[in-house]
């Protein structure tokens, strides 16, 4: 039996031990840490998000699959890349599966739901791929990172090397939905102040596909080049329709390096040769650090990785960083942002830092493609940091 004296002993250890802070609340202490993972595993950005999927769960993996030396345990949400659902979906992870994390998306317009749901509940976000600028400049939040881009940074340096090469009038066509609007405000940026005009700026509705009627009009115009957003699925689809409707090597095709990442295969490469894109990776990235990350990948999933799997990896190696310095305890939100904030991602793309609205500082390369590869010609744009306009933090 344990004697009334010994009780009050040992509470008072307890309670000390509390106070010192060496121990923490049961859950804290013991339970997993539970992981959301919310991206599209349908849909035309199917593609993206396993490979976001994939890239975080190598990170951990190569951990033991621990953060700051607790479990982790994963939850899935499919988000289809439909916006209309991104509020509910996200709210499925925080209230009922009662993530301590949400690792999402892919797709600007469902990011606004993930990002309303961080903002309200406080839950850790960190975006994978998503560029919505606001997300990183107006409503930055303290516990919302990012691991990709914001939208204009890859289409910054396009306008520039498009100039330089005598394209002065262009014509701009993508989705018309916020990641595609963002990446044609940088483009625009860019090319007028290189000294080029944008002559038309053509859209369709996301994730529509029928370019063909958009491609008899560019075929009119004449433009010296085209540049374009267009990513998975649907990239894919403009690149043969371009090549079919005899644009190919006509008229130059240029875009952010979406347009043609991780799309290379036998099939589709006879149609996208020569087409330059400017992105912060490459798979043809010439470090030791890429080829270690190209090969375990390739060993781990049995195929290759593109951008997106490696904005997943450096989630989860930013998440990793936070939480080892607060040796798990994600309670401890003001050390597990400040080491998220300091943190340097030793990313396969290269090393990387986070500007003080939480996103990405970064160098942008020039790519083009030849054979089945996006072939690193130089860097476009070193170490690009966006704006983050409007953003109170730091
Ligand atoms: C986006 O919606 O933010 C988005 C989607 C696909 C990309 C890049 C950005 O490849």
């Amino acid at each position: 039996m344990t004697s009334r004296r010994q009780v009050l002993t040992q509470s008072a250890a307890i309670l000390g031990a509390a106070s010192t802070g060496l121990i923490l609340p049961a859950r804290a202490q013991n339970a997993k840490i539970r992981v959301g993972l919310m991206l599209p595993y349908t849909g035309t950005f199917t593609q993206l998000g396993v490979a976001c999927d994939n890239g975080f769960r190598m990170a951990l993996e190569e951990k033991g699959n621990k953060l700051g030396g607790r479990e982790i345990e994963y939850f899935k949400v499919d988000d289809e890349s439909e916006p209309a659902k991104g509020v509910e979906n996200a709210n499925k992870l925080v209230q009922r599966d009662k993530v301590d994390v949400i690792i999402g998306t892919v797709h600007s317009g469902v990011q606004m739901g993930i990002h309303k749901v961080a903002r309200e509940t406080g839950v850790l976000s960190i975006i994978p791929n998503a560029g919505m600028h606001a997300a990183t400049r107006a409503l930055c939040a303290p516990n919302v990172f990012r691991t990709s881009f914001t939208n204009s940074q890859p289409t910054r340096a396009l306008g520039k090397v498009m100039v330089d090469k005598g394209h002065k009038k262009a014509v701009w066509i993508t989705w018309k939905y916020a990641a595609g609007d963002e990446a044609g405000e940088g483009f625009k940026e860019g090319y007028l102040a290189a000294g080029g005009t944008i002559v038309k700026e053509l859209g369709l509705p996301f994730p529509n596909v029928e370019f063909q009627a958009l491609l008899t009009e560019i075929a009119s115009i004449k433009p010296d080049a085209v540049a374009c957003f267009f990513s998975g699925g649907g990239a894919s689809k403009f690149i043969r329709d371009y090549a079919a409707a005899g644009l190919a090597g006509k008229i130059p095709l240029y875009g952010s390096g979406f347009l043609t990442e991780g799309l290379l295969d036998d099939e589709l490469a006879p149609s996208a040769q020569g087409i330059v894109t400017t992105l912060h990776y490459s798979a043809s990235l010439a470090s030791k650090r890429n080829d270690a990350f190209r090969l375990a990948y390739a060993k781990m999933f049995k195929m290759q990785p593109d951008v997106y799997a490696v904005q997943g990896y450096d989630a989860g190696q930013l998440l990793i960083q936070g939480a080892t310095a607060v040796n798990g305890d994600l309670s401890n939100k003001k050390a597990l942002y400040a080491a998220m904030e300091n943190a340097v991602v030793d990313s396969p793309r290269g090393k990387w830092t986070m500007s003080k609205a939480h996103n990405p500082v970064q160098d942008i390369y020039l790519r083009v493609v030849k054979g089945k590869e996006n072939v690193v010609q130089g860097i476009a744009a070193k170490a690009l940091a966006d704006s983050g306009a409007g953003c109170k933090l730091g």
